[in-house]
C-alpha cells in the first residue's frame, strides 16, 4: 500500500470512529485544517517537477476529495443521531395533567388576609395606612401615651424590655400599636384618618394569647371628630367585615390612659350552637375592641393644641377577630408555620379582598 492509501485509510477510520461533532471537527483540522496532514501533502507539490507534479496532485487530491466526502457523510449522519437523541430526551407527555402553578398552589395567610380586609374597608371610608418600628422606646409605647411614671397599666402589658442601653434606657417590643398614634401626629398635619396594622408583644401564652399577636389602630383627628362618628366608623367596620347587613354593639365606660372617655366595644353574637360564634343575631355579647376620645395630653404630648384639635382612638386585636371570622379555635396554629393547617385556612393568593368583589370570597 502507497503512503497515500495508507493515509487515506488512517483518516477514514478516523472520521467512522468521530463519535460526535466536535470529534469530527478535530479529524477534520488534523487533516485539512493549516497544518492538517492532507495540506502538508499539498505544499510539498511546489517543490516538484512538472511530471511528478502532474500525477502526485491527481492523487493528493483525490485524497482530499475522499476525505471530504467523508467527512460530510459523517457529519449528516452525527447531526441526524443527535437530532434523534435529542428528540427522545425532550419528550413531552401531554397527557399528563396540568401542574398547577405557584399561584394555585400558594396560600395568603389568614392573618394577612384579613389584615387585607381592614384595610380594604378603611381605604373605603377615607383611611390611609400607617406603621411603625416593633422596637419601641419607653416614651413612645407608654409615656406620651399619658401613661405616668410608675403607673400600674405599665405592669399590665407584660412588656418584654430589652437590656439598658449605655445611657441606661431600655427599648422594649411595642405591647400595641398605639405608639403610631404619636408617631403619626409628629410627622402629619390633620385632618389625619390612618388606621395602623401591625405585631404587637406581650409576656403571655395560652390557646387564646400568643407572646407576638396583631392589632389594628385607628386615629381619626380634626377640628370635630366625635363620640357619634367614631360609634359610626366602628359599627360600619363591624358589619362589613363580619359581612352582615347590620350588628348590634354595646359601648361600655372603660379606661386607658391616652383616651377620655374611654369605651370597650362588644358585639351581640349567638353562641348557642357549639363552636360556632354568629354575628348580628342572638343573646350574648363579645369584647372586640377598646376606643375613646384622644386624651388632651396625647395631643399635646403630638404636637396638637387641644383646644383646637380633637379625634378618636380604637385598637383591636386581629387575630381574634380573625379566629371569630373563620372558625379557628386555637391561636398558636396561626404561628406554627404548618402548610397542611395553611393549605386548609389559607386563601388563594389572587383573591384579593375588595368591598365590591366581596372580602372573603
Ligand atoms: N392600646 C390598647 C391596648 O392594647 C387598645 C386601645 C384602646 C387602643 C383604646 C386605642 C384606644 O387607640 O383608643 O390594650
Amino acid at each position: 500500500m502507497s503512503n497515500l492509501d495508507a493515509l487515506q485509510s488512517s483518516i477514514l477510520h478516523e472520521i467512522a470512529s468521530a463519535g460526535d461533532e466536535s470529534a469530527l471537527e478535530a479529524v477534520r483540522v488534523g487533516a485539512l485544517g493549516k497544518k492538517g496532514s492532507v495540506s502538508e501533502l499539498l505544499k510539498t507539490l511546489g517543490a516538484m517537477g512538472a511530471d511528478e507534479r502532474r500525477s502526485a496532485g491527481a492523487a493528493i487530491n483525490a485524497l482530499k476529495d475522499a476525505v471530504t466526502e467523508a467527512l460530510a457523510a459523517r457529519r449528516g449522519v452525527l447531526r441526524d443521531a443527535a437530532i434523534t437523541a435529542r428528540l427522545a430526551a425532550e419528550k413531552v407527555d401531554v397527557t399528563l395533567p396540568v401542574r398547577p402553578s405557584p399561584a394555585a398552589s400558594g396560600r395568603i395567610h389568614p392573618i394577612s388576609q384579613v389584615v387585607d380586609e381592614i384595610t380594604a374597608i378603611f381605604s373605603d371610608l377615607g383611611f390611609s395606612v400607617a406603621e411603625g418600628p416593633d422596637i419601641e422606646t419607653d416614651h413612645y409605647n407608654f409615656t406620651a401615651l399619658n401613661f405616668p411614671e410608675g403607673h400600674p397599666a405599665r405592669e399590665m402589658h407584660d412588656t418584654f424590655f430589652f437590656n439598658p442601653g449605655p445611657d441606661g434606657s431600655r427599648k422594649l417590643l411595642r405591647t400595641h400599636t398605639s405608639p403610631v398614634q404619636i408617631r403619626t401626629m409628629e410627622a402629619q398635619k390633620p385632618p389625619i384618618r390612618i388606621v395602623i396594622p401591625g405585631k404587637t408583644y406581650r409576656q403571655d401564652s395560652d390557646a387564646t394569647h400568643s407572646p407576638m399577636f396583631h392589632q389594628v389602630e385607628g386615629l381619626v383627628i380634626d377640628r370635630s371628630a366625635n363620640v357619634a362618628n367614631m360609634k359610626w366608623v366602628l359599627t360600619e367596620f363591624c358589619k362589613a367585615f363580619f359581612e352582615v347587613p347590620s350588628v348590634k354593639m354595646r359601648f361600655r365606660p372603660s379606661f386607658f390612659p391616652f383616651t377620655e372617655p374611654s369605651l370597650e366595644v362588644d358585639i351581640q353574637c349567638d353562641r348557642s350552637r357549639p363552636g360556632e360564634v354568629r354575628f348580628g343575631e342572638g343573646s350574648d355579647w363579645m369584647e372586640i375592641l377598646g376606643c375613646g376620645m384622644v386624651h388632651p395630653n396625647v395631643l399635646r404630648i403630638g404636637g396638637l393644641d387641644p383646644d383646637e384639635y380633637q379625634g378618636f382612638a380604637w385598637g383591636m386585636g386581629i387575630d381574634r377577630i380573625a379566629m371569630l371570622k373563620y372558625g379557628m379555635p386555637d391561636l398558636r396554629a396561626f404561628f406554627d408555620a404548618d402548610v397542611r393547617w395553611l393549605s386548609h385556612y389559607g386563601f388563594r393568593p389572587l383573591d384579593m379582598p375588595t368591598l365590591f368583589g366581596g372580602l372573603s370570597g
